[in-house]
């Protein structure tokens, strides 16, 4: 169709919004309750613009054949700026990283408060989820993900006018109800009002003690994420400079969660043949992801026995650096503190499960290792690459790629093909259930079977895909969109081209990697040599695995 844009003729894509179009023709639109990856509810009114004389919202508006669009009217600009002040009694540039709106106040030229704040609220501290209501602005957007990508509905609007806010349901702390901490309500807030319930301070203390030994261990997605954190292009790898920065922290020894992930898969894997043999419970479903498991928990309570018993990759490491590395090493495991280095909030939330017994002390996201790095001085883009510490440092391609959705099912049929064939797969990348469509599957025959698979990312595919899961015998399911690259605790994106990016370069780690299947990890051979006897024995059940329980929505 044609429309005038600024008073000059084009022609146009009609299905597209105002804003997409204005956007490809150059022109900057403040938007503020927008968010690519969620339906457009226009609730802000910073991205207006007009049509034929009137003012609509470019975000939610389509063009109409032969409309005149103005979009930097002296009218317009009022507006903008009127309703961005409305909206916040209160710039807090400055006192958080990064804020998106940050930049909308430059667009929209807002530069102090107009109106006095109305309402004062007490901060919801949860459990690994903190928000602070102050801050809020009612954009909407965290209600939009939590309940149409995270299929949760764990927070929504109340009360109305001037006393509308958002809150979990029937005003509880977000801790007490259905929130599964995934975090995605974080990655969204354009304004910091939610955040990852911090553990840094802890872990500068145990860094400051002299008396302690401090061990961090590094998730396989942080490696393709934290460079953003420092101005590197999305998808730099940056495993090399990760090392060397937690060493320049203070660190006595890094290791690598991906080693964790192998031993993950040698006993998922082999748990899978074992239930496929004695025809145990299937599907049989991952356990890598707490926030899955919290949604499991509190919505799917008959999928308990699906669910596989083994600990997440980095419970697993935990334990191991507390018991086998702590006795070849002659320290004392009381003297040993474990800090994960998680994309993940849920993952705070994991490490205080009692029934998980966990290694892991403190858990920081990928965003406060940032600000712990930017603390201490670090100039990161300027470190050499380093290697992690040999002892529980050395991974396998197949630990990499749990990083990503599909990930850990590719990892284990790897090595479950190994485990029930004695043959290694000969193409051991599984196309079928690599990328960013919501619920992928596929087949593989194992012991004379033909064992169906699938995976889905973000909590509403997964609903989907349990909806259908009678269909398979192994089941993926990661609560974040795109898996752990999109982690709640993950640096913020605006555009979701980003997740590809970052799992293209865990892909690539995976391509470069010497060793790509978890079975011919040394470390891996050893640890079950000199400690485990095999998968699945008395003692790697007692160490490795766990279980899981119902709990209540209310
Ligand atoms: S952490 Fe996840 S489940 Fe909880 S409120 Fe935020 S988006 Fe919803
Ligand atoms: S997908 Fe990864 S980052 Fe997200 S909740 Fe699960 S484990 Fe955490
Ligand atoms: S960004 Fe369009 S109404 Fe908020």
């Amino acid at each position: 169709m044609k429309i005038k844009l600024n008073g000059k003729g084009i022609e146009v894509d009609g299905s597209k919004s105002l804003l997409d179009i204005c956007r490809e023709n150059g022109i900057t639109i403040p938007t503020l309750c927008y968010h690519a990856s969620l339906f457009p509810e226009a609730r802000c009114r910073v991205c207006l613009v007009e049509m034929d004389g009137k003012l609509v919202t470019a975000c939610s508006t389509k063009p109409r054949e032969g409309a005149a669009i103005v979009t930097n009217s002296e009218r317009i600009v009022k507006a903008r700026k009127l309703n961005m002040e409305l909206m916040m009694p209160e710039p807090s540039c400055g006192l958080v990283d990064d804020l998106e709106v940050c930049e909308i106040y430059a667009e929209v030229g807002m530069r102090k408060a107009r109106f006095p704040k109305i309402k004062e609220y007490k901060p919801d501290l949860g459990a690994a989820v903190v928000r602070d209501d102050n801050k809020c602005i009612n954009c909407g957007r965290c209600v939009r993900v939590c309940a149409d990508v995270q299929g949760v509905f764990a927070i929504d609007f109340a009360s109305r006018a001037h006393n509308e806010h958002i809150t979990p349901y029937w005003e509880h702390p977000l801790a007490d109800v259905a929130c599964i901490r995934c975090g995605q309500c974080i990655l969204n807030c354009p304004v910091g009002a939610i955040s990852e319930c911090s553990h840094l301070e802890g872990v500068v203390d145990a860094l400051n003690d002299r008396n302690k030994y401090v061990v961090a261990q590094v998730a396989p997605s942080i490696r393709a994420a934290l460079g953003e954190l420092f101005g590197m292009p999305a998808g730099t790898l940056v495993t090399g400079k990760t090392v060397a920065a937690l060493r320049r922290c203070g660190f006595e020894k890094v290791f690598d969660v991906d080693l964790g992930a192998d031993m993950t898969i040698m006993e998922e894997a082999s748990e899978l043949l074992r239930r496929v043999e004695k025809g145990g419970k299937l599907p049989m479903i991952t356990t890598c992801c707490p926030g899955w498991i919290l949604m499991m928990e509190f919505f799917y309570h008959d999928l308990l026995k699906n669910m596989s018993t083994c600990k997440s990759p980095h419970e697993m490491l935990g334990m191991l650096i507390k018991t086998y590395y702590a006795k070849k090493a002659g320290i004392d495991p009381k003297k040993i503190v474990v800090v994960s280095i998680m994309p993940c909030t849920a993952k705070k939330f994991e490490s205080t499960r009692p029934e998980m017994k966990s290694g892991v002390d403190y858990v920081l996201t990928t965003k406060e290792l940032g600000k712990l790095i930017k603390m201490k001085d670090i100039d990161f883009a300027s470190l050499p690459d380093e290697e992690f510490d040999p002892a529980l440092g050395i991974s396998t391609g197949a630990g990499v790629i749990f990083g990503a959705t599909g990930g850990v099912i590719e990892a284990a049929l790897r090595t479950a093909h190994k485990f029930a064939t004695g043959k290694e797969l000969e193409n051991i990348e599984f196309s079928e259930i690599r990328g960013m469509k919501g619920i992928k599957e596929g087949s593989i025959t194992l012991k004379g079977k033909k064992i169906k698979f699938a995976c889905a990312h973000g909590g509403a595919n997964a609903r989907k895909l349990i909806a259908q899961k009678d269909k398979y015998h192994f089941i993926e399911i990661m609560a974040c969109p795109g898996g752990c690259i999109g982690g709640g605790g993950q640096p913020v994106y605006r555009d979701p081209g980003i997740l590809r990016k970052r799992t293209e370069a865990i892909y690539s780690a995976d391509r470069s990697s010497k060793l790509r299947r978890s079975h011919e990890n040394p470390i891996v051979k050893k640890i079950y040599e000199e400690m485990l006897g095999k998968p699945l024995s008395k003692k790697a059940e007692e160490l490795l695995h766990t279980h899981y329980m119902k709990r209540s929505r209310f």
